[in-house]
């Protein structure tokens, strides 16, 4: 029998309450040097083919702290994806945002504590993050949000926590007063991971929340909800940024690797 090649171009990485995306599928594992990843979904978008990854599992089971990152982002780049778009839900800091808004983060802070943070553990690789996420996914995102009717804000700082517990208010507070904007807890090491193998990223969050001490108590099932209501137009974003992102990449991040190894 004619063995299939499996092949991507687009990575979509779905956070909590996105365990799938892809209408007409192919269900496929991927073995990687890190360990197995969830279920990869393989399809076809506007002509683009796709990979789609359920951060947490297809049933929800993996915590924040416990999802192999580089399970996932490398079996990723053995499909061939350059380009991949997350999804995150993030309770809101910053008092002017509220719980339904959707954001694409052009900066983050890495508050994670005991993650598998990079590939490179045998050569010193040094990566620049002076541009922390990919300037050509975040512009498309904010297109397709013309085009579906609704606005991305694309100016705004994600701090990343260990979790699995939410904050406390005085994290929050000395969050806010470093000039953060929203906070969640599975960006990063994805991002830095994406960019070590020179694959460009970005990440669609929405507001699920707003953070610890700016309401009485933050419930999953608050999260759950408020990602039931937005998750058909973050889809709809998904879609429509997909079709139009250029087929050649114009952005520093396929350059990442350049000059990066410490000689
Ligand atoms: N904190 C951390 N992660 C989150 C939150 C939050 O308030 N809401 C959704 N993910």
């Amino acid at each position: 029998m004619k063995k299939s090649i499996k092949k991507a171009e687009i990575g979509i990485i779905g956070g909590s309450h996105m365990e799938n995306f892809l209408e007409s599928f192919q269900k496929t594992r991927i073995g990687t040097p890190y360990g197995l990843p969830p279920i990869v979904y393989l399809g076809e978008i506007s002509k683009r083919k796709v990979a789609f990854i359920p951060r947490h599992g297809p049933d929800h089971s993996i915590p924040p702290h416990l999802i192999n990152y580089r399970a996932n982002i490398y079996a990723l780049h053995l499909l061939g994806v350059k380009r991949i778009i997350a999804t995150n839900a993030v309770g809101a800091i910053n008092p002017e945002l509220k719980p339904g808004e959707l954001l694409t983060p052009h900066d983050f802070v890495d508050f994670t504590k005991h993650r598998k943070l990079t590939f490179y553990d045998s050569k010193v690789v040094h990566v620049d993050f002076s541009v922390p996420y990919c300037p050509e996914i975040r512009s498309a995102l904010v297109e397709s949000g013309k085009k579906v009717g609704t606005e991305i804000l694309d100016k705004a700082i994600l701090v990343c926590t260990e979790g699995p517990r939410f904050e406390t208010p005085a994290e929050i507070e000395a969050f806010r007063r470093l000039g953060c904007d929203i906070v969640g807890m599975t960006g990063i090491p994805e991002a830095v991971l994406a960019r070590e193998l020179g694959i460009c990223y970005a990440t669609l969050c929405y507001v699920s929340n707003m953070a610890a001490g700016m309401q009485r108590k933050i419930t999953p099932s608050e999260v759950g909800e408020v990602a039931s209501k937005i998750r058909p137009l973050m889809e709809q974003v998904l879609r429509e940024t997909i079709g139009i992102l250029p087929h050649e990449r114009n952005c520093p991040c396929k350059d990442a690797l350049k000059n990066a190894q410490f000689k």
